[in-house]
């Protein structure tokens, strides 16, 4: 054993079983919030009767600081049509279609199997893996012989949101891929033995997010990514993010590097995110707390998960910005979590931190423009018994697509209205049993309120500066009684109908002890599959009221599993378990990317079409599925040119670098195996699925 898997191993955080994953793999990815305090214990109670695209890219018209770049989005990798002033694509208005990518729905896959499966008449090839040289001067990938500063210049790992935008005027043959860069599990990604200060700092390299060109002969091929291409970029944890809004120079966020309290150096945990209309990407910092020692005792670190453990990867042994113990760093980890700008078609330009958008531990954001202008983002908050958020843009949006408008547009997110979600259920039934249809009484659906946190650059909490709302917006929200969720990952409005899915991924713990039970929009008990919440917003999509219903309660029917799928027959479709990242097609159906599927129902995790309209709502279909102790993220469906991307995130993750449970993605997609004694770990990859 490494001394690096040694410690990983004897840290006392690893103890920890409850979640669903290995023990290192809960520490390594977030800080084991499922076994810790860090869930919401506020005060904020319930009772019975509370409840329980694709962006108009074609609308962005852009230039890059350099000026030389236009960009106009997804006029040939998506098929969404322009927003309108309401932010509804064109084809919303003509109802929904049918998709050009017809495919017969794959059975599950045993999660023991070291596979990428996708449908009959498709195949599927890596764009780009962990390693991969993006610049000129990088190395190849040295699997034996990593550094920091190789790594630096390599595509990072366990990739995570991912977004494909074509370069205009390209012909649709060049577009930039970007990506989150989540987390690192150093325990399957280092050798035995391997230098641990060096392995530190592989790690670091190994996190941040990164831009990437690619391209390709024609419309009708695959993509590949360009070594050396101009736009290419990695963020790494030295990078200056320029910190927004209200919370930027105050006193809560200055550290001794950083008196301004404005530029704060890196970004960590990127988990899923958003891309904008003005063609700019948005990123969540989720489990920041896992990088920071602190003294765990305030109010502040307590609701946060920040506590005085050393930290699974022990950056605090290199670099004293990550214990806040440490004098001149107590505001270190007040300056993660929020949501980052990324202005993907400049490479020269500083990523911004938006304060205004709240401090949580950030799933992801993602936009859509209200009849009113003003930009409306739906933002979840991933933790049991957590919030459900939305921000609403003090300024407004401009369709136009000159330089300035893009100016105008890239400061939309630094100013706003903060609120939270609480949603009140019609009928006093709590928890869902069965499976297939709801019960008659209307149960499990409702109204609900936006609760304001911030309005008007003011505090709407008592006893709270608007600094205190937006950097401990936990605390604040907890006040003000939203309802608790269970675990908000993407939140995500459809621009085909201004409909908004909440995807909660589960939550082991409700009605457990004395944590709170079922309630109308979490409708069950010990939650192992998770569901999706419907929102209807009431009139125009920055209203501070909607109605709600449930459009899924996931599992696997035919293994008993209480489930509902808006009635559509439980037995016709696919098991699907802790949904994760959702994504539209161009003509409006959802697609679902799954985290935790082979703990529960027992297969790997995959990528689901869930029709949304007509008879066949709720059907269920299975696209793809990922390989051994991998998670499915990023989706990006081009069902246009009948093409699919995905971020394979963490394969065999619960093996070891001497044992490796996966041999993704080249031995896979080779059919084979190393040869005995050849050591090949797996490597997290963005794919493209294709006809062919
Ligand atoms: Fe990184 Fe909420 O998943
Ligand atoms: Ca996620
Ligand atoms: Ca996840």
């Amino acid at each position: 054993m490494s001394e690096t898997a040694r410690k990983f191993t004897l840290l006392p955080m690893l103890g920890h079983t409850k979640g669903k994953r290995s023990p290192v793999t809960c520490a390594l990815k977030c800080d084991n919030a499922c076994a810790g305090d860090v869930c919401n214990t506020s005060s904020n109670s319930y009772f019975r009767d509370i409840a329980s695209a694709t962006l108009s890219r074609r609308a962005a018209l852009g230039l890059g600081a350099a000026g030389a770049l236009a960009v106009a989005l997804g006029s040939a990798v998506s098929s969404a049509e322009p927003a309108s002033g309401a932010g509804l694509s064109k084809a919303a208005k003509e109802g929904f279609g049918k998709s050009k990518l017809q495919f017969t729905a794959i059975k599950p896959v045993d999660k023991a199997v070291d596979a990428f499966t996708v449908p009959e008449g498709f195949t599927w090839q890596p764009i780009i893996r962990w390693g991969d040289p993006l610049f000129s001067d990088s190395p190849e990938f040295d699997l034996n012989n990593q550094t920091a500063a190789a790594q630096a210049r390599q595509f990072g790992y366990n990739n995570d949101y991912t977004d494909i935008v074509e370069i205009p005027g390209s012909k649709g043959r060049r577009a930039v891929l970007f990506t989150n860069h989540e987390y690192t599990n150093e325990n399957i990604m280092v050798p035995a033995g391997y230098d641990p200060v060096e392995t530190r700092a592989i790690g670091r390299a190994a996190h941040g997010l990164a831009v990437v060109e690619l391209e390709r002969k024609n419309t009708t091929k695959p993509w590949s990514y360009v070594k050396g291409a101009p736009l290419n970029r990695r963020y790494l944890s030295d990078t200056t993010y320029e910190l927004t809004g209200p919370v930027a120079g105050s006193a809560l966020v200055k550290t001794v590097a950083d008196p301004s309290g404005r530029a704060i150096k890196g970004t960590f945990g990127n988990c899923s995110g958003g891309t904008t209309p003005w063609g700019t990407i948005l990123s969540g910092e989720e489990n920041f707390n896992g990088y920071f020692v602190a003294g765990g005792t305030s109010a502040g670190d307590k609701r946060y998960g920040l506590t005085a453990k050393p930290t699974a990867r022990q950056w605090e042994l290199d670099d004293p910005r990550f214990d806040t113990r440490n004098a001149g760093y107590e505001n270190e980890s007040n300056r993660f979590g929020w949501i980052v700008e990324v202005d993907p078609f400049d490479p020269t330009s500083t990523p911004k931190k938006r304060s205004a958008m709240g401090r949580f531990k950030h799933e992801g954001a993602n936009v859509i423009v209200a009849e009113s202008g003003h930009v409306v983002a739906y933002m979840g908050d991933d933790e049991k018994f957590d919030y459900l958020y939305k921000f609403v843009t003090a300024d407004t949006y401009r369709s136009g697509t000159t330089a300035a408008d893009r100016r105008h547009n890239m400061n939309l997110l630094s100013e706003g209205d903060l609120y939270v979600a609480k949603f009140t259920g019609n009928s006093p039934a709590a928890e869902i049993t069965g499976t297939g249809a709801l019960p008659s009484d209307g149960a499990f659906d409702g109204s609900g309120e936006w609760l304001p946190l911030v309005v008007g650059g003011k505090s709407a909490v008592p006893g709270m500066s608007v600094e205190e709302v937006l950097v401990y917006t936990r605390l604040a929200a907890d006040k003000v009684g939203p309802t608790k969720m269970d675990r908000c990952e993407d939140v995500q409005p459809s621009l085909h109908t201004g409909k908004v899915y909440v995807v909660c991924t589960n939550n082991s713990d409700r009605g457990t002890g004395t944590k709170e039970g079922a309630t109308e929009v979490n409708p069950r008990t010990q939650n192992r599959d998770g569901h999706i919440v419907e929102i209807t917003e009431t009139g125009d999509q920055a209203s501070t009221r909607f109605n709600w219903t449930l459009l899924m309660v996931c599992g696997d029917p035919a293994q008993g599993d209480v489930t509902y799928f808006s009635g559509y027959p439980a037995d016709k479709v696919s098991p699907i378990s802790c949904p994760d990242n959702v994504a539209f097609d161009s003509v409006g159906n959802l697609w679902i990317s799954t985290d935790g599927a082979p703990s529960g129902i027992g297969y790997n995790d995959g990528l689901f079409k869930v029709t949304l309209d007509g008879a066949e709502r709720g059907k269920v279909e299975q696209f793809l599925s990922v390989p051994r102790d991998a998670e499915t993220c990023g989706p990006v469906i081009h069902d246009d040119e009948r093409t699919v991307f995905v971020s394979v995130q963490h394969p065999g993750e619960e093996g070891t670098f001497e044992a490796p449970h996966s041999y993704f993605p080249d031995y896979v997609q080779a059919g084979t195996t190393p040869a005995p004694g050849k050591v090949r770990a797996p490597r997290p990859s963005v794919v493209q699925v294709f006809r062919g």
